[in-house]
């Protein structure tokens, strides 16, 4: 069974997202062992302490090798990056390379990069007149949302969206398909080459079967 780390800055709806879904699969994948946030307050790290999962706040998100000793004194198969807002140090980026993802509300690479993040994105969606909006969930690099992409959740842009109800659309879609992208990395049905490429057997696709309306779910390749 994987060991996950998830690294959360807000709330903490993605990390209850993949734990429910944890908590159904027969047998488990994976379990959460660590959940660590940049800001003491999180939301994230109370629905952690709640469930008996180690809570812990990083004094320096940059340090590197805080973080790393942090992850390897949990054994961490896994880091999952679940409305995280900082940049992960490249020294960890690399030690998980192929074994970190993190969830954007957009569809990357469009309305991704620095600063965007929350509102802005969905302000930025509705900006472009774009019908279409959604979830990515991609591998992680030393560059904000730039990593090789996993799978979209695509949802409607309605007329009359203002960037809450979008917001609230979206996260239907991050709710489905991070949980479900973290079981098959799990499960080696999705794998990053070494060359960057994404792989996606044919194991993966019944794990994606079924979205709530109004997602839409496409797989890479
Ligand atoms: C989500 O839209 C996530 O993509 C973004 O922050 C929002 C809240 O995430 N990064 P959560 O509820 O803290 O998981």
């Amino acid at each position: 069974m994987k060991r996950i780390a998830v690294l959360a800055s807000g709330g903490g709806s993605n990390l209850g997202a993949l734990l429910e879904y944890l908590d159904q699969c027969a047998p488990t994948p994976a379990a959460v062992r660590l959940v660590v946030s940049d800001k003491p307050g999180a939301g994230a790290l109370e629905r952690a302490r709640a469930r008996g999962i180690t809570a812990t706040t990083l004094a320096d998100p940059a340090d590197a090798n805080a973080l790393g000793a942090l992850l390897a004194q949990y054994d961490t198969d896994m880091v999952v990056l679940a409305g995280y807002l900082k940049l992960v140090p490249m020294q960890v980026t690399v030690r998980y390379a192929g074994a970190m993802v993190n969830v954007h509300p957009a569809l990357l690479p469009a309305h991704g990069g620095p600063g965007m993040y929350g509102k802005r994105v969905h302000r930025a969606v509705l900006a472009a007149g774009e019908h279409e909006s959604g979830a990515t969930v991609h591998f992680v690099d030393h560059h904000y949302d730039r990593g090789a992409a996993v799978a979209w959740a695509r949802v409607p842009v309605e007329p009359g969206d203002t960037e809450q109800s979008l917001a609230d659309r979206v996260l239907i879609g991050e709710h489905f398909l991070l949980p479900r992208v973290v079981h098959a990395i799990a499960g080696g049905a999705i794998r990053l080459t070494t060359s960057g490429a994404v792989v996606v057997t044919a194991a993966a696709h019944p794990l994606f079967q079924h979205p709530p309306a109004p997602v839409a779910i496409r797989l890479v390749g």
